[in-house]
């Protein structure tokens, strides 16, 4: 589903606070598993830990999250998938060219996970290593480089291998890359301190664990989707609280700019409008709360549910006098 630009920039026209407050119809990220547009890396933890039963968990549920999923090397709102395993160490067993159907993945995942490897040991240092790596040159010459890309990792375990191989460090070095990181905590022995250590490696809220009544929707909506639902650069996205990053994402990007000029702009824009103006986008005091302190120029990245043009630009003078 990936949100579209589209070729429209929809102004918004703030009107009169009181106005505003109670229902909230900010555009939520749409989740519609056939348009996602990403990406993806299944990093499965094979060791003993996992088991024979583990794996084959693992593998149902991956298979469900991706039932839907467009899965082909076709451009479009398509999906990528590579497969990794790893216990003592890692191995990449599909790339990211690898798979032409989505069929043909899900068999394929039932197959890895049917090979358990007789590892004791859990790095997921080098899980995630190679997954970096099967990401990095699934974009040779620039291919697909405006995709977000992912990583699910289905661990048994949480282990450091010290300073070099800190998974912490480079989890962080990931999604400072803008990759998402979600984790799965599978048939865990060491318990709490297993799943606290994956927390540490996956984007905020997105760690999850096998225990979780509704795994694989938790997994496409709090996961898939909203690595899906991106702004582009230079733009801030609005979510439920501004610089928590575990908020929840809105189809809906916000600039700094010159406001003044936007604001005339803007003004003159909605003046003009017929049906118009709609002056009000601030629903509720949460958006108020996120829109008014950065003076943003709001961009709508889909038709409002109404279907009516939002229309320009908070500026706190003019906020007031209306
Ligand atoms: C998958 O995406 C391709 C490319 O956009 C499209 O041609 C094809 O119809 C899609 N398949 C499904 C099942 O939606
Ligand atoms: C993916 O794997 C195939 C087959 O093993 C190989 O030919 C291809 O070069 C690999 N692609 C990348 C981008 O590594
Ligand atoms: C908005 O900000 C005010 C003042 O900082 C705060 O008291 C209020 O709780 C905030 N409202 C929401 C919904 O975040």
């Amino acid at each position: 589903m990936r949100i579209s630009l589209l070729s429209s920039i929809f102004l918004v026209c703030f009107g009169s606070l009181h106005l505003a407050y109670g229902q909230n119809i900010d555009p939520e990220c749409a989740c519609n598993l056939g348009n996602l547009w990403l990406d993806v890396v299944v990093v499965i933890d094979n060791s003993q830990g996992m088991g024979h039963d583990g794996l084959n968990e693992v593998a149902a549920d991956i298979a469900t999250v991706f039932a839907q999923s467009n899965i082909t090397q076709a451009l479009g709102q398509t999906t990528r998938v590579g497969i990794v395993t790893y216990g003592q160490s890692a191995v990449t067993k599909y790339n990211l060219t690898a798979f032409h159907d989505t069929n043909t993945f899900i068999n394929t995942i039932f197959d890895v996970a049917n090979k358990p490897t007789t590892d004791t040991a859990s790095y997921i240092y080098m899980g995630l290593s190679a997954a970096q790596t099967v990401l990095h040159d699934g974009r040779v010459n620039g291919k697909r480089d405006n995709v977000r890309q992912a990583i699910i990792v289905y661990a048994s375990d949480y282990k450091s291998q010290g300073q070099d191989r800190d998974p912490v460090q480079l989890a962080q070095q990931i999604k400072e890359d803008g990759i998402g990181i979600i984790t799965v905590g599978f048939d865990q022995f060491g318990g709490e301190g297993v799943l606290a250590g994956l927390a540490k490696l996956a984007t905020p809220g997105m760690a999850f664990t096998n225990k979780d009544t509704d795994l694989v929707g938790e997994i496409q909506r709090n996961g898939l989707c909203q690595i899906n639902c991106f702004c582009p650069t230079a733009w801030t996205q609005y979510t439920s609280q501004f610089g928590l990053a575990s908020a929840r994402r809105f189809a809906l990007c916000l600039k700094l700019g010159d406001i003044d000029a936007m604001w005339t702009a803007a003004k003159i824009a909605c003046q003009h409008l017929d049906n118009s103006a709609y002056l009000i986008s601030e629903f509720d005091e949460a958006k108020h709360n996120f829109t008014y302190p950065q003076r943003f120029l709001i961009l709508t990245m889909e038709p409002r549910l109404d279907g009516a043009l939002e229309i320009a630009i908070p500026y706190p003078n003019d906020m007031l006098v209306n």
